[in-house]
C-alpha cells in the first residue's frame, strides 16, 4: 500500500519533479508480464506494481547492474539467475573474479571450476573452431593484456609459431577439426620459438628473444594456467546448469583477464554455432562481475554478445561499482540498467547524463538503502513514459539471513558525517560463512560464533565480533586476514584492534 503524504514545497522544487507531470512508473502493462514468461523482481515504489522483467518488449537481453560495494549487486545477479533457471531453464556462467559466487553456487547445486586450484584451460583449443580463427582470437586477447601491438614482428613471429603448432599437430589452419583430436599448447609454441632461436637462420635474434619472453610468463611451470592440457570442456559450459568460473586463484588481473576473454570468446562462437531457436526465454546467461579489463576494452567479445545476443537469446550481465569502467558501447546498447546506491557524483553524473532521468530520480537514488533499486529499460517501441522507475527492493529468492556488523561506534563525529565511509557491513550467511573459512577460523568456531551473532538478533559492533574470534583462540592475525575480505580497510582494523 501506498501513503500519500502533504506537503508545503517551492514551485521550482515541484517543476523538477517529473511524476507530477508525467507518469511516474511505466503503465503496469509494461511492468506486469505473464508470469510464466517473466522473472519476478520486486513491486515498485509508487505504485505497488509486481514487477516481473521479461525482454520481450526490451531491445535486448541484456543488463548493467551499478552501485556501491554491498549495493545488493550480486545479490541482484543470484536472484535473476536462479529465477531464469526455474522459469525458463537459463544456464549461466560466471565469470567470478572474486570468487565472490562460490558459496553460492555450491549450495545451489551448480560446478565450481577454480582455475589454477586444480582446473586448467589450454586457450588454443578450438571447440569447434578453425585454428586460423582462434589464432587471430589469442592475439587479439595478447592484444588487450600486453604491449605486444607495439612490437609488430614480434606480434608476427609469435601467430606465425601458433599456426606452425597447429599443422605440426596434424590440424589443418582453415578447417573445422575433427573430434577428438588435441590441440598444441603455448608450450609447445615456445618450443617452436626456441627451435627457431637456436638454428640461427633468423636476421633479428633481439626480436625472437623478446618474442619468447613475453609468451614464456604464460607457460613457466606453476603459471602454466593455460599452457596445459584442458581439464574441461569450455564448449559444454554454455549448456552446463549453474557453472561458477571461479578466477580469484590466478595470480594477478592479466591472467584473470585472459581466462575471461577466453570464455567469452568461446561462448560467442558457441552462441554463433548454435543459431537460433524459438524457444522460451534465455538460454545462457553470462555474467562479468567487476571484470573491468574486460568490460571495458573495444576489442572485448562482452561486445560482440551484447550486439548479437538477442537474436542467440544469450544474455550478458554486467556488474559494476563504477559505471565509467564499462564499455560505453555495452552501457549505452544494454536493455535494462539497474541502480543500485551509488555514492559518488562523477558516477550519479554519468548516470544521469547517459539514461536522462529526473533530479527526483537522482536524490531518490542517493538515499538507497541496500537492495533498493531503480531500473532503466530500453523499450522497442517508442514510449511516453520515463522508462526510469523505482522499486521497493529486489526481493530475494530465499529468506534472508543477513548479518549486520557496524562499525559506526569507533568512527569520529566527522567520519560518521562523512557519506563516503561505510558504518555497516552486510552479509548473508553464507558469505559471512565462506569469509570465516577461507580467513582460516575453524567450523566448530564459526558455528559457535554464528550461535552468539543469532542471540544478538544478527547485529554485532565489530569490536564485539573479534572479541568473540579472539575468546576462542582465534589468533589476531587470522582475524586481520578477515576483516580484509570484509574490505575493512586497515587504518579501520587498527583501530578495532586498539579498542579490543
Ligand atoms: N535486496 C536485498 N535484500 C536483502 N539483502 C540484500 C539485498 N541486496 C543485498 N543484500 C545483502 O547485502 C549484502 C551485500 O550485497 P552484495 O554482496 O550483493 O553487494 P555487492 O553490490 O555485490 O557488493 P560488492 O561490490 O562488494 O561485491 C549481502 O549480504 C546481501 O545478502
Ligand atoms: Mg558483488
Amino acid at each position: 500500500m501506498s501513503l500519500i503524504r502533504i506537503q508545503n514545497i517551492m514551485s521550482n522544487e515541484v517543476a523538477k519533479r517529473v511524476f507530477l507531470t508525467r507518469p511516474p512508473e511505466p503503465p503496469f502493462e509494461y511492468l506486469l508480464n505473464d508470469p510464466t514468461d517473466s522473472i519476478f523482481i520486486g513491486t515498485t515504489k509508487l505504485f505497488g506494481v509486481p514487477f516481473t522483467w521479461s525482454f520481450a518488449t526490451l531491445t535486448n537481453p541484456h543488463l548493467a547492474v551499478v552501485g556501491i560495494t554491498g549495493a545488493g549487486k550480486s545479490f541482484f545477479v543470484k536472484t535473476f539467475l536462479i529465477r531464469a533457471s526455474y522459469i525458463w531453464n537459463t544456464n549461466a556462467i560466471i565469470v567470478d573474479w572474486a570468487g565472490e559466487y562460490k558459496a553460492w553456487v555450491k549450495q545451489s547445486g551448480g560446478v565450481i571450476i577454480s582455475l589454477s586450484k586444480g582446473d586448467y584451460i589450454n586457450i588454443m583449443d578450438l571447440s569447434g573452431m578453425k585454428p586460423i580463427d582462434r589464432v587471430k582470437q589469442i592475439m587479439n586477447s595478447f592484444d588487450i593484456l600486453t604491449d605486444i601491438g607495439d612490437y609488430p614482428e614480434q606480434r608476427r613471429l609469435t601467430g606465425e609459431a601458433m599456426e606452425q603448432a597447429y599443422v605440426n599437430a596434424g590440424f589443418v589452419l582453415s578447417s573445422v577439426p575433427e573430434a577428438g583430436r588435441d590441440a598444441p599448447t603455448l608450450k609447445d609454441v615456445t618450443t617452436l620459438l626456441e627451435e627457431k632461436l637456436q638454428d640461427g637462420s633468423y636476421e633479428y635474434p633481439a626480436e625472437l628473444e623478446n618474442a619468447l619472453y613475453r609468451l614464456r610468463q604464460f607457460t613457466r611451470e606453476g603459471e602454466d594456467y593455460f599452457a596445459r592440457k584442458s581439464t574441461i570442456d569450455i564448449g559444454k559450459l554454455a549448456s552446463s546448469g549453474l557453472v561458477d568460473m571461479d578466477l580469484s586463484g590466478l595470480p594477478d588481473e592479466k591472467f584473470r583477464a585472459l581466462a575471461a576473454m577466453f570464455i567469452l570468446q568461446t561462448l560467442k562462437e558457441k552462441m554463433r554455432a548454435e543459431g537460433w531457436s524459438s524457444s522460451k526465454g534465455l538460454k545462457a546467461i553470462v555474467v562479468l562481475d567487476e571484470a573491468w579489463k574486460v568490460a571495458s576494452d573495444d576489442r572485448s567479445d562482452a561486445i560482440t554478445i551484447v550486439r548479437e545476443g538477442r537474436k542467440y537469446q544469450f544474455g550478458l550481465i554486467v556488474a559494476s561499482q563504477n559505471p565509467t569502467d564499462v564499455n560505453e558501447a555495452i552501457f549505452s546498447n544494454v536493455g535494462t540498467t539497474v541502480m543500485l546506491r551509488i555514492r559518488f557524483e562523477k558516477f550519479m553524473n554519468y548516470l544521469q547524463g547517459s539514461l536522462n532521468f529526473s533530479n527526483f530520480m537522482r536524490s531518490a537514488i542517493g538515499k538507497f538503502g541496500v537492495g533498493q533499486a531503480a531500473f532503466d529499460m530500453s523499450f522497442h517501441a517508442a514510449v511516453q513514459f520515463p522508462d526510469v522507475f523505482l522499486l521497493e527492493r529486489i526481493v530475494g529468492e530465499e529468506p534472508l539471513d543477513v548479518y549486520t556488523i557496524n562499525i559506526s561506534e569507533i568512527l569520529t563525529q566527522s567520519e560518521l558525517a562523512d557519506t563516503s565511509i561505510q558504518k555497516e557491513y552486510y552479509f548473508e550467511r553464507i558469505d559471512l560463512n565462506s569469509k570465516m573459512i577461507e580467513s582460516g577460523i575453524s567450523s566448530d568456531i564459526i558455528i559457535s560464533i554464528f550461535n552468539d551473532l543469532d542471540k544478538k538478533e544478527r547485529i554485532a559492533d565489530v569490536r564485539d565480533l573479534v572479541r568473540l574470534m579472539m575468546k576462542r583462540g582465534v589468533s589476531k592475525e587470522v582475524v586481520v586476514v578477515f576483516l580484509r575480505s570484509m574490505k575493512m580497510v586497515d587504518t579501520t582494523i587498527t583501530r578495532v584492534f586498539s579498542y579490543v
